[in-house]
């Protein structure tokens, strides 16, 4: 190796990284009921163009020939979710030609030498659980767990790696709170009880999957930002950094890692809303924060990007930049009033997210430093990516994307995780979001992720320029500067 290249640690995994409701479509075929995504998407300016999930990629169709290119592309490991609403429709009895879609795909990928990386959740709740209050009541961590063991009784002789939810940031202040995402509810009390509830069943399925095999590598995955104060030396600025860490990243990290919700956080949400926090303590029973403090092996962190706060500077207001249409998106942060969002003139994605990579950097060795090391759980990136507004062209017959600033991007990214690995976090693994253009939740079709080009009328995939990059860094196993 030459002295200006840089090598990744032997054991690391690389790999790519999807979700259910994003990939799938077959919406209603083979017993599998609507979820709250199948019911939102219905609602009139919740997604733009009207887009749904309904054929998406059709990936339940063509997962034979997805493996095949994931193979080819040297992938040594797949992160995908499982829909509940195919394994257990609307969250009742197990429906075994749902189970067997998602036995199918394993023996697929063990076949290919892709070790499957299995994610319970990825915001797909059974309508009819909705329907009964959803997230919100305390019966949907039980199903929830029910639906775990279930799916484990079908695919634990062939999954060994388990992830029970992806970002519940997201499937509750982002769903509940913001009226963003499913179920579209705009209650900053509904947020915390959801979120609480997403906690319990993760830490319940935890204990119940170790239970039953210790030799499980058992996690979860969270989305983690680097809020940084516009002016370090204003108070305002750095309480606001404060209070959106509090709100984004350790109103999930202490729970998981430190049994306790973060004291500054539940009085700053008092502060505005002392109901919902009242609503919030009603609802944490005796033993909930111990459950929910299960030992992990290992922790998924989803970085995109920073973000720099003020709480004096009259900017945009702090949103999550994911309200694409008419509907009215709140503020997914219930204490977030007043806090600003501050552009601090670096690269944009096609999304408006900065593209920042010292930030996973610091992201990776804050969470190693005062979570992850002191018990052992292993770090993952299990997300990363960019949407850009890609071309297809053809040249000499072949179709290419030249997609220059992805390629860039996941570069950068994993020269980033690189400079963690130096700097001494137990980082082991990189999965690009995604492997697929696929469905962009309230964005549609209209963001485009992947790796691979999806052509939405003929369903033909493209390995794009990133993606041919991507596999030459596989196989080099090594960044070349
Ligand atoms: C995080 C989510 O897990 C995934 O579903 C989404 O598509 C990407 N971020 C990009 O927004």
């Amino acid at each position: 190796m030459s002295a200006d290249t840089r090598t990744f640690p032997e054991s690391f995994l690389f790999g790519a990284a999807t979700a259910a409701f994003q990939i799938e479509g077959a919406a209603f075929d083979d017993g599998r009921r609507a979820s709250i995504w199948d019911a939102f998407s219905r609602v009139p300016g919740a997604v733009i163009h009207g887009d749904n999930g309904d054929v998406a990629c059709d990936h339940y169709n063509l997962y034979r020939d997805d493996v095949a290119l994931m193979k080819r592309m040297g992938l040594q490991t797949y992160r995908f979710s499982t829909s509940w609403s195919r394994v257990r429709p609307d969250g009742g009895p197990l429906n075994p030609k749902g189970v067997d879609f998602y036995s199918r795909l394993v023996d697929e990928l063990l076949d290919a030498d892709i070790l499957p990386w299995l994610t319970l959740y990825h915001w797909d709740l059974p309508q009819a659980l909705q329907d009964k209050g959803g997230w919100t009541v305390r019966e949907t961590s039980d199903l929830f767990t029910e639906y775990a063991l279930d799916l484990h009784d079908a695919l634990g002789d062939r999954v060994k790696v388990w992830t029970t939810l992806n970002e519940p940031w997201c499937s509750s202040f982002l769903s509940y709170t913001a009226g963003i995402h499913a179920p579209g509810h705009y209650s900053k009390t509904e947020g915390l009880l959801a979120a609480h509830h997403l906690l319990l069943g993760h830490g319940q399925t935890v204990r119940e999957l170790r239970a039953r095999d210790e030799s499980l590598n058992l996690g979860i995955t969270l989305n983690l930002t680097v809020p940084d104060p516009a002016d370090p030396s204003d108070s305002r600025d750095v309480d606001a950094a404060r209070r959106i860490d509090g709100q984004f990243n350790r109103w999930f990290l202490d729970p998981i890692f430190l049994a306790a919700y973060p004291a500054d956080t539940v009085e700053d949400i008092r502060e505005v809303d002392a109901e919902a926090v009242e609503a919030l303590e009603a609802a944490i029973r005796p033993g909930d924060l111990e459950t929910i403090a299960q030992p992990l092996d290992s922790l998924g962190v989803n970085y995109y990007h920073g973000e720099l706060v003020s709480g004096t500077v009259p900017q945009h207001p702090l949103e999550s930049g994911d309200a694409p249409t008419d509907r009215p998106g709140g503020s997914p942060y219930p204490a977030g009033d007043g806090i600003h969002s501050v552009d601090r003139g670096l690269r944009q994605t096609n999304m408006n997210w900065e593209v920042q990579p010292e930030g996973l950097t610091r992201v990776l060795r804050r969470v190693w430093d005062e979570y992850a090391a002191p018990v052992g759980t292993a770090l993952y990136v299990t997300e990363n990516g960019a949407s850009y507004d890609d071309e297809l062209v053809v040249e000499d017959g072949d179709k290419r994307v030249h997609d220059a600033e992805r390629v860039d991007f996941l570069r950068e990214h994993l020269g980033a995780i690189l400079d963690a690995a130096d700097a001494g976090v137990d980082v082991r693994g990189y999965f690009y979001w995604s492997f697929l253009d696929n469905f962009e939740w309230a964005w549609g079709y209209e963001k485009r992720f992947g790796i691979v080009r999806v052509d939405y009328d003929t369903q033909e995939r493209t390995v794009k320029d990133s993606g041919r990059e991507y596999a030459r860094i596989i196989g080099a196993r090594a960044l070349d500067l």
